[in-house]
């Protein structure tokens, strides 16, 4: 009888026989899979595993430090938090070009993630939270365009060059599977049921060029738009939402006086697996409430649109 229970020892013990007692080093995103890995990883050689949690300056409002916070004190594990914001944003200013932003972003994090795991002394594996349909997609698309999705999380072609052997503990799992086995190692729900965030972050929500100001207002106006959801009870039956801020001011009115500020576009999407996606029906009640909210309690919006393109055409982030 086949249980998950059972799969975690199972897991547990494979781990132990790969690695002995050698060091391990793991790129840990906020992400499922990372964390999930993470935590089994631990479960399995404690203290022998260190993370990396390379934070570029792109992420939503607190969460750099609900990772850490969480990854810290409630798993107690070893954690290394690489506060690379300066760096990334700096890298970044004045590039508009979505692919030049891709690029910078996944150049860098591969230099910072190897800068910090060189610190770490002795360090023989590489951890990494691939799945089985990962593993699938790597081996049809082998030496065709880089086109996965994933491309800056799973840091491709780096255990070579540095010398390390892979260790990839949820690769016989599917996604279903890795939430399951993540909720058996004591993960909340919330955290396993959160939307999917890109590698490259608000990078791609914010199009045009990234200042700290459109950052700012887009993290704020984000949080707010996510609180309408969950209030709503609408999270679960959400695929992934989003804020993107606009590259333009617009004219709107302010009790006495005239605003001159950004306009922002909600994204929401149910889709199966990121291919292709509908964009959701909120009801006009909804769509109001939240505009009126936004340009309430975020300063430098004065203008909410609704994005309702569907993928294909469109994609579901904005670059
Ligand atoms: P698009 O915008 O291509 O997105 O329709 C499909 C899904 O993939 C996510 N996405 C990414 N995830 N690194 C990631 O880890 C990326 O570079 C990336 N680009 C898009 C997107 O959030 C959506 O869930």
């Amino acid at each position: 009888d086949w249980t998950m229970e059972a799969y975690r020892e199972e897991a547990i013990r494979k781990i132990r026989d790969q690695v002995g007692n050698k060091k391990v080093i793991c790129a840990l995103s906020g992400g499922v899979d990372s964390s999930v890995a993470a935590i089994l990883l631990h479960e399995a050689i404690g203290d022998q595993l260190t993370c990396v949690f390379v934070d570029h300056g792109l992420l939503r409002l607190n969460e750099a430090t609900e990772v850490v916070t969480m990854f810290r004190e409630h798993y107690n594990l070893p954690l290394i938090h690489a506060d690379e914001s300066e760096l990334f944003l700096g890298k970044l200013d004045g590039v508009s070009d979505p692919e030049t932003k891709r690029k910078i972003i996944g150049g860098l994090f591969i230099d910072v993630f190897q800068k910090y795991a060189n610190q770490i002394e002795g360090a023989e594996f590489l951890a990494q939270g691939t799945l089985y349909p990962d593993v699938i997609e790597s081996v049809s698309f082998s030496g065709g365009p880089s086109v996965t999705i994933k491309s800056h999380h799973n840091v491709g072609g780096l255990p070579e060059k540095m010398g390390l052997k892979l260790v990839e503990p949820l690769r016989e799992l599917f996604k279903d599977e890795v939430r399951a086995l993540g909720r058996e190692l004591g993960l909340p729900d919330s955290f396993i049921g959160r939307h999917p965030f890109p590698g490259p972050g608000l990078a791609i929500r914010c199009p045009g060029e990234i200042t700290r100001e459109k950052l700012e207002i887009l993290r704020k106006a984000d949080a707010v738009y996510i609180d309408q959801i969950r209030k709503h009870g609408l999270y679960d039956e959400i695929w992934q939402a989003f804020v993107a801020i606009l590259p333009v001011r617009t004219v709107g009115v302010m009790g006495d006086g005239r605003t001159y500020d950004f306009a922002c576009a909600l994204r929401a999407v149910n889709s199966v697996d990121g291919m292709t996606a509908d964009y959701y029906p909120f009801t006009h009640e909804f769509l109001g409430e939240t505009a009126t909210r936004i340009i309430n309690e975020v300063k430098g919006i004065n203008r909410v649109t609704y994005d309702v393109t569907s993928k294909p055409p469109g994609t579901i982030e904005w670059e």
